[in-house]
Parts: structure tokens; C-alpha cells; sequence
């Protein structure tokens, strides 16, 4: 594992300790109660480690503006659900409110504060961490804590205040959950098996984009096959008519994201075309009805949704004799019963096949706890875009940041660096 303290290191006993987590989770568009609640699960195991600590939560659900952005008033009951014991809350982060909740924290009590995102320098300050660590947030929160804890593996390729800002302040620590997904990442890539397959899918076409890019480029991945939102695209981009419905919700889905996409995009298409798989079929929904379409039938002016049954055959036996399979994102709308087929049947074949799967995503770790497969995967990451990243070996911030307070800090913590 990269050179980062973890809790090992540090004795937090009696200490005020910030734990950054990711329990972003997938919401009822209706209710907005939580469909899924795999990322609260999974930061417990730190939070047992921190039992005799004062700690303060910081996390964040959604971006402003989509329609599951909310407080973390659900996250809070449900975390305290799961772990039988109180979570105090705050509707505050960094403010008077805020500060009051914390004084009045005793050892063994955890405060979780609201999301994150609903503060304007968490989402419009960039920077490196000096930069990051003078916003007001920061300021605040490292003057009455002794330790932060990075536990939002899931976040870790962002660079914003709650992630990296608190690198030189106070010492930075890996939390459990981020350890283990590094090291079960890690033990994948050390040897794949080849051929490696990534599958890319799901709505955040530009990050896919990315990953595939750098996976194709430093020949992690020998073939990328791709679904949901991304096959769209690159359908359109390889000339084909999609219809304005799809393309317009695309060109709004990435917003200013939308050109740099395309760019990568079509430089991949012209740079690997035997190696970037595109379906040959699409299911559109026309009047709540799945119908499936060949590639060569398009354009439809109906949303196409999920893989055709062709490409889903054909993404399925690719899958069964592969060595290694990353997977990221739904092939489809699965929400929809008729329009889940290609997530499902893509997640049974890497249920079934010998190859070693490492399954990324919210929306896919969900499905998979849904449909019980998570025994038969070799890992399902709590992360999307982050384990994505880390696997096409570009530095994630939030690591990075856990290296940079290492070096500075080790030397004053109480307990051995781990030379590991
Ligand atoms: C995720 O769900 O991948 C993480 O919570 C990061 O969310 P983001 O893509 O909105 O930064």
C-alpha cells in the first residue's frame, strides 16, 4: 500500500477526530428514501476502530441541483440504525451550530455534520492542498480537531476542501475502509490475468471516457466495452444518427463537460477501433415498451436505455473468457424492469465466469447486493469513478494527500509508521 498513516499509527483515544466518509448512496427519486445502504455499511468497520474518540463526520450525498442533492439527516439515522448507537447531527458544517454540537461532544460520541456540498468552496475552490486548506471550512474544523481520517475511498479522485484540504493541517490518516479498498485493488492488478476487460457504462459518460483512455493508452485494459451512456455516445460518434432526444441529453448531462468528452472520445475511436467494442443493438423505450433496434435502424426519437439482447449475448461471452473484468455503471436504465436486462445479465456472467471481477460503481454495488453475488465477484468496490481511476493508474488526490501528511507528520504521532 501507498506510504499513508492509518489507524494504527495514531492513538485517538480522548481525541477529536475528522472522519471524511462517501455514503453518497442511490435514492427513490420519489421519496428520497435510500435504495441502498452498502456505503453507510461499509464505513463501520472505522468508526468501531474510533469508539473512544470524539468524532465529527463530514460527507456529502449527490452535486447541487440533481434531484437526490439533500441534507444528511437520513445518512445520520440510518448510520445509527445500522450501528446501534446514537449519531448526533448538525444542520451545519463549519458555522456556530456546528462549532456548539462540537464542543459538546464526549469521548465515544459521533456528531455527523450536514452535506458538505452545501458549501459554495466545496464545490467552486480547486487548488493544490495549500490552496484547498485555506478555506473556511478547513480553517475552522482543523482548529478544534486533532486527526482527520480519509475513509471516502469513493471520493478520493476529488480534489475539494473536505477530501485533500486538511493535508498539512492535522494528520491525515487512512480510515478501513480505504485501506482495504487500495489493497484489494492492488492484489488485482499486481498479475492480471489477461485478456482484461473493462466495461464502462452508467451516466457519468465523462469520466468513463477518461478511465478509458488511460486504460486503453497504458495497455491496462486489452478491450473496453461499453454501455448505458457511454455506448450512446460513442455510437453517435462513430457516425451514426442516435436521434436530437438522445443527443440533446447527453450534450445536457455533460454540460460543459460535453466537448472535452467528444475530443477524447473520437480520438479513441480513431486510435483503437478493434479494441473499443460498441453495441450492435439499443433498446429504446417507445411508450413503455422495450424495443430492441439494430445499430443500422437508428435514429429513433425514443430514449435508448439499455444494451440490446445481441450485445448483451455478445458482452456476456467476452466476459466468460476473460481473465480480468472491470466493471463500472448500469448498462441501462435498471430502475425500469424492461429496460435491466443488459446490468443483469452482464453481472451474472461476471458472477459466473473464472476470471477475476472488480466490480465499481454506487448504482452496481447495489445491484449486486440486490441480486446476492457479491461471494461470487473477486471485489466490489465502494467507488465509481475513484477505483476506475486507481486502476488506470492515475494518482488520486485523496491518496495522495494521505502520502504528503505522512511525510510531514510522522515523526510527532505517538505509535510507529508502518513501513508498509
Ligand atoms: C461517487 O458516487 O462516485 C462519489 O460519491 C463521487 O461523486 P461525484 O462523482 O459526484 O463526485
Amino acid at each position: 500500500m501507498a506510504r499513508v498513516l492509518t489507524l494504527d499509527n495514531v492513538n485517538v483515544e480522548g481525541k477529536t477526530v475528522i472522519v471524511r466518509v462517501d455514503i453518497n448512496s442511490p435514492m427513490a427519486p420519489a421519496t428520497n428514501t435510500f435504495l441502498d445502504d452498502t456505503r453507510i455499511k461499509a464505513i463501520i468497520p472505522t468508526l468501531n476502530r474510533l469508539s473512544k474518540a470524539k468524532v465529527i463526520i463530514l460527507a456529502h450525498q449527490s452535486r447541487p441541483g440533481k434531484y437526490d442533492f439533500t441534507s444528511t439527516l437520513g445518512h445520520s439515522r440510518e448510520l445509527g440504525r445500522l450501528l446501534g448507537r446514537q449519531i448526533k447531527w448538525v444542520d451545519d458544517i463549519y458555522g456556530p451550530k456546528a462549532m456548539d454540537a462540537i464542543e459538546q461532544l464526549q469521548d465515544g460520541q459521533i456528531l455527523m455534520l450536514n452535506n458538505v456540498r452545501m458549501d459554495e468552496q466545496e464545490m467552486s475552490v480547486c487548488g493544490d492542498f495549500s490552496t484547498l486548506s485555506k478555506t473556511k471550512m478547513v480553517q475552522a474544523l482543523s482548529g478544534i480537531a486533532d486527526i482527520f481520517v480519509n475513509d471516502a475511498f469513493a471520493c478520493a479522485h476529488r480534489s475539494t476542501a473536505s477530501i485533500t484540504g486538511f493535508t498539512h493541517e492535522i494528520p491525515c490518516v487512512a480510515g478501513e475502509l480505504m485501506g482495504h479498498e487500495i489493497r484489494m485493488i492492488d492484489s488485482a492488478l499486481d498479475n492480471p490475468q489477461r485478456p482484461c476487460l473493462a466495461i464502462l457504462g452508467g451516466i457519468k459518460v465523462d469520466d468513463s471516457v477518461t478511465v478509458a483512455d488511460n486504460m486503453l493508452r497504458q495497455g491496462i485494459a486489452d478491450d473496453v466495452w461499453v454501455t448505458g451512456g457511454v455506448a450512446n455516445m460513442m455510437v453517435e460518434l462513430s457516425g451514426v444518427e442516435i436521434g436530437d432526444l438522445n443527443h440533446n441529453f447527453l450534450v445536457n448531462e455533460l454540460g460543459d463537460n460535453y466537448h472535452s468528452t467528444v475530443e477524447t472520445a473520437k480520438s479513441l475511436l480513431a486510435d483503437f477501433p478493434d479494441k473499443i467494442h460498441l453495441p450492435v443493438d439499443l433498446a429504446a423505450n417507445i411508450e413503455d415498451n422495450r424495443v430492441d433496434l439494430l445499430i443500422d435502424d437508428l435514429p429513433v426519437e425514443a430514449p435508448l436505455i439499455d444494451l440490446g439482447i445481441q450485445s448483451t449475448i455478445a458482452v456476456s461471452t467476452a466476459i466468460k473468457n476473460a481473465g480480468t473484468i472491470i466493471l463500472n455503471g448500469p448498462a441501462g436504465v435498471f430502475e425500469l424492469p424492461d429496460f435491466s436486462l443488459g446490468t443483469i445479465e452482464i453481472l451474472n456472467a461476471c458472477a459466473e465466469t473464472d476470471g477475476y471481477a472488480v466490480m465499481g460503481g454506487g448504482h452496481t454495488a447495489t445491484l449486486v447486493m440486490k441480486y446476492d453475488l457479491a461471494s461470487k465477484m473477486g471485489h466490489v468496490s465502494t467507488g465509481g469513478g475513484a477505483s476506475l481511476d486507481y486502476i488506470a493508474g492515475r494518482t488520486l488526490p485523496g491518496i495522495a494527500s494521505l502520502e504528503a501528511s505522512a511525510k510531514q507528520f510522522a515523526v510527532e504521532i505517538t505509535k510507529p509508521v508502518d513501513p508498509q
